[in-house]
């Protein structure tokens, strides 16, 4: 018989699947990675279930403890898989900008969830940020995972996501684009990928609102380029640790309307439901256009599904609302 031992067995091997009409002005092959496969329905659960583990083998995560995690939902619903299956506890800190699927989802699975709001600086005591590391503070047999610096993020995605990509590909991969947040995916993907070629071009998807593009070209940290934004998962106002800018060849932005409008295309003309950073992602991957040519391999890698955003980019009375559509 052929069976997983528990759920999280079925973490991974994602299918790559070809885009066919949004990209049909590209010369080149764009395939996209379709991380919605994952059991959590997102890319997520590959570095949960990896930070998990290596806490446990240092004893930062002991038997019955209580994980504690900012997250926009989709690392909050890996670590609860995870968490259900070996024992542990876990208390989620969302920013009230997250779509309230995500919060009913993670309450679905078990966690409690902390709503804090979006609007502050992250070292205002009422930011996700602060309320996270009070809550691991005042919790006794706790462990804050901090997805934006632990480095079993960017691990997760070097060993696993990273070679899934060269082998399917055959390592003719040219190009890889993903969107960025905690920075975990690009790093580790673009790391192994790069061992194997160091030719193959690493470009992050950001938005406005964001630090990351300036930051890449010019070294500053501009306080003037942050402020709040629509789309979900990638950007941000700070610089976490697993974003590794070296191996990161350049950052397009896209708005925060071409990433709702792009999102609802791929669904209605791709038949590919996803969430926001991949219509972001998939918008980025034409702006890019110039860059590639005839025999160009293009990878681009999808978050998580449309199913968490039912209420927002796939709503039009929200999207009319926004001004996104007519
Ligand atoms: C929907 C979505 N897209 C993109 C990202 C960015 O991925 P990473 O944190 O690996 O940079 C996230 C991360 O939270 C996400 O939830």
């Amino acid at each position: 018989m052929e069976y997983a031992e528990n759920i999280l067995g079925t973490i991974g091997n994602t299918p790559l699947v070809k885009i066919n009409k949004l990209t049909k002005e590209l010369p080149c092959l764009v395939l996209a990675k379709y991380e919605t496969f994952n059991p959590g329905n997102s890319v997520k659960d590959r570095m949960a279930l990896k930070m998990i583990e290596d806490a446990e083998a240092d004893g930062r995560l002991q038997p019955g403890g209580t994980i504690i995690e900012g997250t926009s939902g989709n690392t909050g619903m890996g670590l609860a898989l995870a968490a259900i299956v070996k024992g542990y506890k876990c208390i989620f800190v969302l920013a009230d900008k997250q779509s309230k699927e995500k919060c009913d989802i993670l309450h679905a699975v078990g966690a409690e969830v902390v709503v804090c709001p979006t609007a502050v600086e992250p070292d205002d005591p009422r930011s996700y940020y602060s309320v996270s590391k009070r809550l691991a503070q005042e919790t006794t047999n706790s462990w804050y995972v901090n997805q934006y610096d632990n480095p079993s993020n960017a691990i997760a995605h070097y060993q696993s996501t990273g070679p899934e990509i060269w082998k399917q590909t055959e390592g003719k991969i040219t190009h890889f684009v993903v969107g960025v947040g905690t920075g975990g995916t690009i790093s580790g993907v673009g790391k192994y990928l790069k061992e194997q070629n160091p030719d193959i071009k690493i470009w992050g998807i950001d938005t406005y609102g964001s630090v990351f593009k300036k930051y890449h070209e010019t070294g500053i940290f501009d306080e003037k380029e942050i402020y709040p934004y629509v789309t979900e998962g990638i950007g941000e106002d700070i610089l976490p640790k697993n974003v590794d800018f070296s191996i990161i060849d350049g950052f397009t932005k896209v708005t925060d309307k071409d990433g709702a409008v792009y999102t609802q295309r791929l669904a209605k003309e791709e038949g590919m439901f996803l969430g926001n950073s991949a219509g972001s992602a998939i918008k980025g991957v034409l702006q890019l256009q110039e860059h590639f040519t005839k025999d160009d391999v293009v990878v681009v890698l999808f978050h998580d599904h449309g199913s968490r955003y039912v209420g927002k980019m796939f709503n039009d009375e929200w999207m009319r609302e926004q001004g996104y559509i007519d």
